[in-house]
């Protein structure tokens, strides 16, 4: 059996039998031997093997070139070279697939956007095998936060039929074909059909019955935003408390991503190292500031008072009832608090029917999470119970309330006050990696006019 190269580098004996396989990072001849640099993708490191003339399956070492898969049984022995505390000594090699001269990744130092171009062999390079290998363990930690607190993990449709952020930027999913395409009735589900958008109001009907639930699964989003933040198609993790009101929706929110980034911290295998290097210097301190600060707690009322009295001019105006944009999150968490900040209680005219109507007839209970360097990271609000409320919402917001009617039944039999958040993995992603564009830590990613691979 094979042993993977993370595992031999490792252990803390030598041994005479070991077989390794991976793809060759460098390889530099001599006459009488070659080092390979070998890389299998399991830890950001190479071993390094030393292949003598003359062993079997040398002959093909000239083949061995960057790109090129081999495999190789050999002994672990100490190694004199500084930095590295094994090498191995080949008994022998075995060419399995040769990388011919016009393999992209011969040099280092390419651009992030021709990686992008090559997609498919990006995750050999360093930079992105650490993305990647970040992404996996971040979505444990997303699980173990979750499961060592007594949250239930539920399965939510990824195809549905109602818009739950209301803003109708849905991709719609039909078996028709293009000439029969307004024939709702012939439509497969007998109705217009579309990838979601959040898994939130399914969410909570189960929240509704289990108290305590998380969803994590892809959403889709056809919003034609182009910016290093969007993607229409990312990943959402959403909480649901049952018996919860803002401030136990905003308290878990933070504690979640301080356990996420004291994950990133504590358990990143080496790979932090190359993103400190290589991608934001300041990222460790960043991240050790993050995990051991309370975040700051702010009303929108009162950030658009702290950004109107700025003295900045801004892009965008900065008024009572619009939207905060980019430019005035980052204002706030970057230049003003300097850590990440909570905004509560929007007006609200520019949020979703489901949020909870505040006593003073103007806000709702919406918060936001935003954080240096990125912005809105977690978007999330304690839910309407109240059954009337919702309805005027429903009317308000044109909304159908057949279609949303297993929703109201929610508050019609044992409502309860609930609460929870949507967290962007890929803009957590984006934060721990200190990566700049959300294409950047995506495998495939999709956005306005790009569905490649
Ligand atoms: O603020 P949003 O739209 O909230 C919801 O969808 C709620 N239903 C969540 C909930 O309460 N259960 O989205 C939540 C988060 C945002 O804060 C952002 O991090 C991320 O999802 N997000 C995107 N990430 C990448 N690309 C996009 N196009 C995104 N749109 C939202
Ligand atoms: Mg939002």
């Amino acid at each position: 059996m094979r042993t993977l190269i993370k595992q031999v580098l490792r252990r803390e004996e030598a041994a005479d039998t070991l077989h390794v396989a991976g793809w060759v990072r460098t390889k530099r001849d001599s006459k009488a031997f070659s080092f390979l640099e070998l890389n299998d993708g399991t830890c950001l490191a190479n071993l390094q093997v030393i292949a003598d003339a003359g062993i079997p399956g040398s002959e093909d070492l000239a083949k061995m070139s960057t790109g090129a898969s081999v495999e190789v049984h050999g002994r672990l022995i100490p190694s004199p070279a500084a930095g590295q505390k094994w090498e191995l000594q080949a008994t022998s090699v075995k060419l399995l697939g040769a990388a011919p001269d016009d393999y992209p990744l011969q040099k280092k130092g390419h651009s992030a956007e021709f990686l992008r171009s090559i997609a498919h062999l990006r995750p050999r390079t360093n930079l992105y095998g650490a993305v990647f290998r970040t992404r996996s363990r971040m979505a444990y930690a997303i699980h173990r936060f979750f499961q060592e607190r007594d949250f239930v993990y539920v399965h939510t449709p990824i195809i549905t039929a109602s818009d739950c952020e209301g803003a109708g930027e849905m991709f719609r999913v039909t078996t028709l074909p293009d000439d029969k395409a307004a024939r709702v009735e012939e439509e497969f589900f007998g109705k217009r059909a579309f990838l979601t958008v959040s898994g939130q109001l399914e969410g909570e009907s189960f929240a509704c019955a289990l108290s305590n639930i998380y969803t994590f699964g892809p959403t889709f989003r056809a919003e034609n935003s182009n910016t290093s933040r969007h993607a229409a198609e990312f990943w959402m993790v959403e909480p649901e408390v049952a018996f919860c009101d803002l401030d136990g929706d905003m308290d878990l929110a933070e504690s979640m991503v301080k356990f996420l980034v004291h994950e990133m911290l504590e358990n990143h295998e080496g790979d932090l190292d190359i993103f400190a290097k290589f991608v934001d210097k300041g990222l460790r301190e960043r991240l050790e500031f993050v995990a051991g600060r309370p975040f700051e707690r702010i009303s929108y009322t009162d950030a658009v008072e702290l950004l109107r009295n700025s003295g900045v001019s801004f892009q965008y105006p900065v008024e009572y009832g619009l939207n905060l944009q980019s430019e005035h999150e980052r204002w706030l968490t970057e230049q003003h608090f300097k850590k990440p900040v909570t905004v509560f209680n929007y007006p609200k005219e520019i949020k979703p029917f489901y949020m909870r109507l505040n006593d003073d007839d103007k806000t709702v209970t919406a918060m936001d999470v935003l954080v240096p360097g990125i912005g809105e990271i977690i978007g999330g609000s304690q839910r309407e119970e109240r059954l009337d409320v919702l309805l005027g919402n429903f009317a308000r917001a044109g909304l159908d309330a057949e279609t949303y009617g297993w929703y109201a039944d929610l508050r019609k039999y044992g409502s309860v006050p609930h609460a929870g958040f949507g967290l962007g993995f890929e803009r957590l992603l984006m934060f721990v990696t200190g990566m700049a564009n959300i294409r950047d830590v995506i495998p495939f990613a999709r956005t306005p006019g790009h569905c490649e691979f």
